[in-house]
């Protein structure tokens, strides 16, 4: 699909779409359109019945022959002072829906009318209706037969949007654009079914996408990370045939002695549970388990794309969670990366044993100036907040509020959630110095899990933790993407780091 930004009327259009606040006046191509229909528009614009302006609403108009489009669409605004980047985005994802329903193959988007009174001036509003619309035209339908395809599924082409302020909303949706090609290969990502993405395949992937574009792309195989004592990641892979890697992706578009931003991903392809394994119903979402790395790996190319003037070190550790006779056990004490060892308890409780020694890892390697990871980390983080927020544990009030406000602009939602004395004191062992399991009992799970993670990050390191495992995945159709890998943490972190690392 092609996007563009117009100043004039652009014929090629065969439907044509006029975004309207609540009480917005007939002006501009609305009006004309209007005069030339014999008042058809303001006649449906009044009465009304069928169309109350709420955000994302859609009334279809079919047009007659002399106004040379096949159809018109009202697309709702709601109120004019509630208008913000993200109603704007959830009224384009509306607009997509209503487009492809329509069988609309390409349309032109009039904002010719001299809105608006909100905060978001008409070039934001546009860019982020354009947004919207591109990131809920995502699909992910590769492994279907193309020949069962519907006929009156028409593909939506090209959509223009048409007004005075065409060049500054071009140049917004630019970088917006860069972000979304990031969520869509998260999604991607999260998508590809466990038996195409596993470590091996996965490295290669990223390598193939990044490269290309500039990105460093350093692989650590099973048999170097073995000889370099990645001792906790290594055992969850350790029973599965896929042998684990470890991906380290380099973009250093800042200062050359600009210490990077570092971001890792936990990217376990399938979690089975291993030898603590997981009951039946429901085991395929885990291949959902890579979606922190996902994350990392859609911010990236995202940074990337756009050659953004930063230096970022992203980290990802790939392992599949399989029981097998080598599998590792309940019971096993093994040493990480930096030297502690580890009481394994519950073979479940993986994530946390892969992001260590990666995180170990970067901090060794690149000492980055702020360590964010991102983790499907704990069941327990779905039951507390649900699956629109991500879990946020921080050890740094600046950071966390950095993260909060751009997160809150991004689209995305982050909460707080707490690390601190107890929780640490649940992942010490009698017989290791830590143990992947909380002592007394399953209460704070998610807690827990961030506590263990703290053990191993440097002191007086900025950091915080992300427990995505409720917002990765999307349990059916929403308003900025279909059921599937949403790419979760792709647009918070990359919100960030223009609001205040560029
Ligand atoms: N990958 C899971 C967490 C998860 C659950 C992600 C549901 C997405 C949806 C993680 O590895 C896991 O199994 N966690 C256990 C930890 C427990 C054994 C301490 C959990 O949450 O039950
Ligand atoms: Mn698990
Ligand atoms: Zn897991």
């Amino acid at each position: 699909m092609k996007l563009s930004f117009l100043a004039d009327v652009n014929s090629a259009a065969d439907t044509v779409v006029f975004p309207v606040f609540k009480g917005q006046e007939l002006k501009g191509t609305l009006e004309s359109l209007d005069s030339q229909t014999g008042g058809l528009i303001a006649q449906h614009y009044n009465a009304s019945k069928h169309f109350k302006f709420k955000l994302g609403q859609t009334l279809v108009l079919h047009l007659p022959e002399v106004t040379g489009f096949s159809q018109a669409i009202l697309l709702g605004l709601g109120d004019e002072e509630k208008m913000d980047a993200d109603n704007a985005e959830i009224a384009g994802g509306k607009l997509a829906k209503a487009l492809k329903q329509s069988g609309v193959a390409h349309a032109g988007v009039y904002m010719d009318y001299g809105v608006t009174d909100s905060d978001l001036s008409v070039d934001l509003l546009i860019a982020h209706l354009a947004l919207g619309l591109n990131l809920a035209s995502y699909d992910f339908d590769k492994y279907k037969d193309k020949r069962e395809k519907n006929d009156d599924d028409t593909a939506l082409d090209a959509v223009d949007f048409i007004s005075s302020q065409s060049e500054v909303a071009d140049k917004v949706y630019q970088m917006l654009d860069a972000m979304a090609q990031g969520v869509f290969f998260a999604r991607d990502l999260v998508n590809e079914p466990p038996n195409v993405l596993y470590p091996e395949s996965y490295a290669e992937i990223v390598k193939e996408k990044l490269k290309p574009l500039g990105v460093q792309v350093e692989i650590l195989d099973d048999k170097k990370m073995l000889k370099m004592g990645m001792g906790a990641l290594m055992a969850v892979g350790q029973g599965s045939i896929r042998k684990p890697r470890m991906v380290i992706m380099r973009w250093n578009g800042g200062k050359a002695d600009e210490k990077p931003l570092g971001f890792v991903g936990k990217g376990v392809t399938f979690d089975t549970g291993g030898i603590s394994i997981k009951p039946a119903a429901q085991m395929d979402m885990m291949k959902m388990d890579m979606g922190g790395s996902a994350a990392v790996c859609g911010l990236m190319y995202s940074l990337a794309l756009r050659k953004a003037p930063v230096n970022v070190v992203g980290a990802i550790g790939l392992v599949e969670n399989m029981p097998s006779d080598n599998a590792y056990r309940p019971g096993d004490i093994i040493k990480a990366y930096n030297g502690k060892t580890i009481e394994v308890l519950n073979t479940d409780a993986e994530g946390r044993l892969v992001l260590c020694d990666t995180l170990s890892y970067v901090q060794e390697q690149d000492d980055p100036k702020v360590l964010i990871d991102l983790a499907t980390l704990t069941g327990a983080i779905m039951v507390a907040l649900g699956t629109e927020f991500t879990g946020v544990f921080c050890n740094d009030d600046d950071l966390w509020s950095k993260m909060e406000s751009s997160g809150a602009k991004s689209g995305e939602q982050l909460w707080r959630m707490p690390l601190g004395e107890n929780f640490s004191e649940e992942m010490k062992s009698k017989v290791a110095d830590y143990r992947n399991l909380g002592t007394v009992s399953r209460f704070g799970g998610a807690s827990t899990a961030a506590a263990f993670l703290e053990f191993f990050i440097d002191k007086d390191r900025p950091w915080a933790h992300m427990d995505i495992a409720g917002t990765a995945w999307a349990h059916k159709d929403k308003p900025l993407g279909p059921l599937g890998g949403t790419g979760a943490g792709v647009r918070a972190l990359h919100k960030l780091i223009t609001d205040h690392y560029e």
